[in-house]
């Protein structure tokens, strides 16, 4: 694929495939990969937002497709996979990074809105994964689950996405030990708290909360999304050839002493605006 000594690896004209692909991190983490040279195919739902995502990887060369379903449905994810197959052939790098998140404490969560998260984030993930493997490239092939701290450290407000992304990373664990005699690769990462995206701004909703958020990361900044997009391409590429079955944390040091008094902050935020 490429000289493992280099320092920003390619992946020309190979497949690479991202769940969830049309915004945000796995927006970038598309972007990192069409910008390596690979033809990168994205699936999400909203099709504006999908016809967006597409020209933008398109105008960094590749020469995959969009393809708009919703990973709570095994069918529709086994067809998008499919034509992406036909399209573009084995997948070299398989991204699950379809998730839902809102901030809301156990005892306000209706069980479907438990429901809908675990749904998505980790049944969703085992949808992409298991259509995924039919055609995954073997050997060499490369999972990525995108995880989060939530899914090791316990949060407030987050009771649906902390076990939906425990169970992700589970999912990694076991995977790994499955697939790796067929050369498969796979592993997560799980992003701290990220400038400009869809999460934090559900999160962290206000300049006042973000600065506290920032203040709580060791490194005293929010991550960039290119940050993440720069960790998935290593970890795919033969640098981390022996890497599989981890959790690469990439938060600036986030969750090392727990983000609880943040969470508890937002808690007290949320429960106000409530009343
Ligand atoms: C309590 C809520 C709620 C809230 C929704 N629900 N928002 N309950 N508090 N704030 C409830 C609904 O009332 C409903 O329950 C149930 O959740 C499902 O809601 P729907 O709108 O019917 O579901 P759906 O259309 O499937 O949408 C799923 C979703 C939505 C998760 C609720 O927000 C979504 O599609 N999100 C995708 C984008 C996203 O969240 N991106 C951020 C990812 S960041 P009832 O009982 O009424 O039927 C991330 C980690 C960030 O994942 C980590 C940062 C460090
Ligand atoms: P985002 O922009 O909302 O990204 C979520 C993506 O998943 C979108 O493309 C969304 O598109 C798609 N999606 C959501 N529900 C789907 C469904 N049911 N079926 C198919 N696609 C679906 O959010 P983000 O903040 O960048 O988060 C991206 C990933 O990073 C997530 O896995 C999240 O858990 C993780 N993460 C984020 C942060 C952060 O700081 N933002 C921190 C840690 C981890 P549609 O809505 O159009 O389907």
């Amino acid at each position: 694929m490429n000289d493992p000594t280099t320092s920003a690896p390619r992946f020309d004209g190979r497949h690479v495939f991202v769940a969830g692909g049309s915004s945000g991190i796995n927006l970038a983490i598309a972007e990192g990969f069409a910008s390596a040279g690979a033809h990168v195919a994205i699936l999400s739902r909203d099709p504006v937002k999908l016809e967006n995502a597409l020209a933008r990887l398109q105008a960094l060369g590749s020469q995959g497709a969009a393809y708009s379903a919703d990973v709570r449905d095994y069918d529709a994810v086994a067809a998008a996979i499919a034509q992406s197959h036909a399209q573009l052939g084995p997948i070299d790098v398989l991204i699950s990074g379809a998730a839902g998140n809102f901030a809301a404490a156990a005892r306000d969560m209706s069980a479907n809105a438990f429901r809908a998260v675990v749904d998505i984030d980790l049944i969703g993930s085992f949808h992409v994964l298991r259509a995924g493997y039919e055609v995954l490239r073997k050997p060499g092939a490369v999972v990525i689950n995108i995880s989060a701290p939530q899914a090791f450290r316990a949060a407030a407000m987050q009771a649906h996405v902390c076990a939906a992304k425990a169970g992700v990373d589970m999912l990694t664990r076991v995977l790994a030990m499955e697939w790796g005699e067929e050369g498969i690769r796979v592993n997560s990462i799980a992003p701290g708290p990220i400038a400009d995206t869809e999460g934090m701004a559900r999160l962290a909703p206000g300049p006042e909360i973000t600065a506290k958020v920032s203040a709580s990361v060791p490194l005293q900044r929010l991550g960039d999304k290119s940050e993440i997009a720069r960790a998935a391409c290593w970890l795919a590429s033969p640098a981390a050839g022996f890497i599989t079955g981890t959790v690469m944390v990439v938060d600036g040091g986030w969750s090392l002493a727990g983000y609880g008094a943040v969470m508890s902050e937002l808690s007290d935020y949320i429960s106000k605006r409530r009343d």
